[in-house]
């Protein structure tokens, strides 16, 4: 098939070669004219959107491979101008589901078909296979499908492609997959600390991290952990650890995915918190404000860090899994479990083994109780240390508050009776009331 790209940074020209190894013939263009000086054997390179457009078939399909927000939303206004009925216009930026919502809407009133598409992977996968999460109208899968499936990563000999409904789906779940990507790298990096805590050296805390990889933890953000962890700058030779600023960046999607989540009122407590260290690492007045922390000893063992880790990570997987249930309910989307893990299994970041069982809530909160001993060692020990482990205390908050008797909310409602009239429920008989406190025609 022929296809044109817009936006030649990384992803957009790694897609573009991928396409091209694949068979088709790819037409680029990037509305910086320095990125136009970019060559490659079998791409053509245009000068214009126009000559871009004029370039095609029909129907015309153009990927869009740039910045998310303003600059889709321009390029989609433009081509809707140059483009003809029935063509298509794929988003396969990290772009919020709502902006694509509105896209799919003022494309389709001038007649052109808007695709968003999540893509993960990185530049090694927009090069070698990326795992693909496609929204759009049911008809325009069987022009995309194919199109998309000879450059995504194979899973069990299947492309790690998944449609998940119309208009936002596919960057919803992207969304979610980085909500969940947040929480466990910052899992793992928790997980650093703790194990020196136990009482290993960074470079130990590297290898246990490795030795992890290769059981029930195994996954790519494991793996790559592992390896930076023992990294070292080659002139010092000191690790690399040791000189990074620890103020972590965010483009956004993981604090969408906290957005979301309040929006369709499930909890994603790990998310949260991922989401919420990144912004305390960057924060240069909080990181000023609180003195030293106390610290009292309490110890904790590698394998009490081990299960905690696990128990984290599924944990936020059920969090993940619970958002995508209900966001597609509320939408009428057609989003299944099974093939949000099918499609993270290769190409993705989160490409990790425990993705096998994400579809079962159950089997993931069963792997939390077995390994919540652990768990806990680790958030005391971290606590007593003044080492903040929020993602992981978040889980076991989360945890400890799913399989709890009767939980603190109990006085919240007394509460909010006392001073709203909001109104209790008796827990024995069902039956609606109010305190003592609001009189009879309260
Ligand atoms: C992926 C990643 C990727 C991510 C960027 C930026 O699946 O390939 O999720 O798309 O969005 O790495 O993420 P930050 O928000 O951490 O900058």
């Amino acid at each position: 098939m022929k296809l044109a790209i817009i936006g030649l940074g990384v992803m957009g020209r790694n897609l573009a070669l991928n396409f091209r190894d694949a068979g088709h013939q790819c037409v680029v263009w990037d509305p910086w004219p320095e990125a136009r000086n970019w060559q490659a054997d079998g791409i053509e390179v245009c000068d214009t959107l126009e000559a871009l457009v004029n370039n095609l078939p029909v129907p015309s399909i153009v990927l869009l491979m740039v910045k998310s927000g303003l600059p889709v939303f321009e390029l989609t206004e433009q081509l809707c101008e140059l483009l003809e009925n029935g063509d298509i216009i794929i988003d396969g930026g990290n772009s919020n589901y709502m902006e694509t919502e509105t896209n799919v809407r003022l494309s389709r009133k001038r007649g052109i078909h808007f695709a968003g598409l999540g893509v993960s992977g990185g530049a090694e996968g927009a090069r070698n296979g990326p795992s693909m999460m496609l929204g759009c109208a049911g008809e325009m899968r069987i022009v995309l499908e194919p199109l998309l499936a000879s450059v995504a990563a194979r899973y069990n000999g299947k492309p790690c492609l998944a449609w998940f409904g119309d208009g936002g789906a596919g960057h919803f779940v992207k969304t979610v997959h980085n909500g969940i990507e947040y929480a466990i790298m910052q899992a793992i990096a928790e997980s650093w600390q703790l194990l020196e805590l136990s009482g290993l050296t960074t470079s130990a805390a590297g290898r246990q991290l490795d030795i992890w990889s290769n059981g029930v933890l195994a996954g790519y953000l494991m793996e790559i952990s592992a390896e930076v962890l023992q990294t070292s700058e080659a002139a010092s030779g000191r690790l690399l650890i040791d000189l990074v600023d620890d103020a972590a960046g965010q483009k956004g999607t993981g604090g969408w995915c906290v957005s979301e989540a309040m929006n369709l009122g499930v909890p994603v407590p790990s998310i949260t918190a991922a989401v919420t260290m990144r912004q305390i690492s960057s924060h240069e007045v909080l990181r000023v404000l609180s003195g030293d922390g106390a610290e009292t000893t309490q110890e904790v063992t590698v394998q009490a860090v081990y299960d905690g880790l696990v128990a984290t990570v599924v944990l936020t997987l059920a969090q993940g899994a619970h958002l995508l249930t209900v966001a597609s309910q509320e939408n009428d989307w057609k989003i299944q479990l099974t093939e949000a893990a099918r499609v993270w299994q290769e190409g993705s970041i989160l490409r990790m083994a425990l993705l096998e069982k994400f579809s079962d809530p159950a089997a993931l909160f069963d792997i939390a109780c077995e390994h919540g001993e652990g768990l806990r060692q680790s958030v005391i020990a971290a606590a007593a240390a003044s080492l903040p482990v929020p993602v992981m205390a978040a889980s076991l908050a989360y945890l400890d508050a799913c399989g709890a008797g009767q939980l603190s909310t109990a006085l919240v409602q007394l509460q909010r009776d006392r001073f709203g009239a909001h109104g209790l429920k008796n827990q024995e008989t069902g039956e609606m009331f109010h305190g003592p406190w609001h009189g009879a025609d309260s």
